[in-house]
């Protein structure tokens, strides 16, 4: 039987074939992939794993795709979406335990509900939990993996894991976690603190990230990793004069030049475009290799 028949069969969840990824990105770009799935539960989503490996159809875990550009010809294969299941949270005193479909800003206002500080200065980054976890998402001097203490994590053939945080390593938006792994539910330790206290960070860092982030266009955050921890690459491209730089439909934001943002109909090749240039006039102005940030789907090539 054909793949997508079987696949339609055993979802518990939704599915939809031949769907573009530009409705399923922050960005608003992305071509067709063979399928996008959304798995109910956990069963369902080793079934899926199963079928997919059993037909030899490649599979991307994507979270809520705020940090993804895919390619204008689309992906091959399944995505598989955890951003609208997975999403219990759980709480024992100071201790926090949620799903990978969780959204970071959902998870840091339950948080403070509870008065419980560690996670606030990371409520305005948008994505799932699992996402933020994989490439150890941070912002104003911290990280996700601070307040980690275990993971679950499903491998490919289905069997679940428990890893503690030792057994995993964390460093500027990486993560020893396998590509093959999914993380399906993080565990953390935080701690109680006055709610007034709480409240202050989490604005203090809401107000910084409004003044210096495009928060009002379609974007996918900081589109390359800072070269250096005290060496911002939006300074860099801003130093390089290459603020406002357009093609087509993508442009590289006048307010933090990390933030290529798509003002209309952008392509995923205008953006590619921009990301060359980047990367070209930083090396030569300045003689450091940009890496990205974003995670990138369908292409022939890494950029
Ligand atoms: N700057 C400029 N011009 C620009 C952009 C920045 O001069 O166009 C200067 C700023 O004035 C500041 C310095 O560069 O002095 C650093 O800028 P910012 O505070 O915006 O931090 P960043 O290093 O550019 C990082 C993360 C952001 C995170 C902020 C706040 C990376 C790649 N980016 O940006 O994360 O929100 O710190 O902690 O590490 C993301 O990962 O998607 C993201 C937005």
């Amino acid at each position: 039987m054909e793949f997508a028949k079987q696949l339609q069969m055993i979802v518990q969840g939704s599915s939809l074939f031949n769907e573009p990824m530009a409705n399923h990105t922050s960005w608003g770009i992305g071509g067709p992939v063979l399928a996008f799935v959304r798995p109910e539960t956990r069963t369902d989503l080793t079934a899926i794993l199963s079928l997919a490996d059993a037909n030899n159809i490649p599979v991307y875990i994507a979270g809520s795709g705020s940090n993804l550009l895919v390619a204008d010809e689309g992906f091959n294969g399944v995505v598989i979406s955890l951003a609208k299941t997975l999403k219990q949270i759980r709480f024992d005193g100071t201790k926090c335990y949620a799903e990978a479909g969780v959204m970071l800003g959902h998870l840091v206002k339950e948080c403070i509900h509870r008065n419980l500080t560690g996670l606030e200065s990371l409520g305005g980054i948008p994505g799932t939990l699992g996402g933020a976890l994989v490439m150890n998402a941070g912002a104003y001097g911290n990280e996700i993996s601070n307040y980690l203490i275990t993971i679950d994590v499903v491998h490919r053939d289905g069997t679940i894991e428990k890893y503690k945080k030792k057994q995993i390593e964390f460093g500027y938006r990486r993560s020893s976690i396998k590509s093959d792994d999914i993380v399906i539910a993080p565990e953390f330790q935080l701690k109680h603190d006055d709610p007034e206290s709480i409240s202050l960070k989490r604005v203090d860092a809401s107000i910084k990230r409004r003044s210096s982030q495009p928060l009002r266009f379609r974007s996918a955050g900081s589109v390359f990793k800072n070269p250096k921890p005290d060496l911002s690459a939006g300074f860099l491209i801003d130093k390089a004069g290459l603020k406002g730089m357009r093609h087509g439909d993508a442009e590289i934001s006048e307010k933090h030049g990390n933030f290529f943002l798509n003002r209309g109909n952008a392509k995923a090749e205008d953006i590619i475009y921009l990301i060359q240039k980047v990367k070209k006039v930083i090396k030569n102005k300045f003689d450091l290799d940009l890496e990205l940030e974003i995670k990138t789907l369908g292409f022939e090539k890494d950029y």
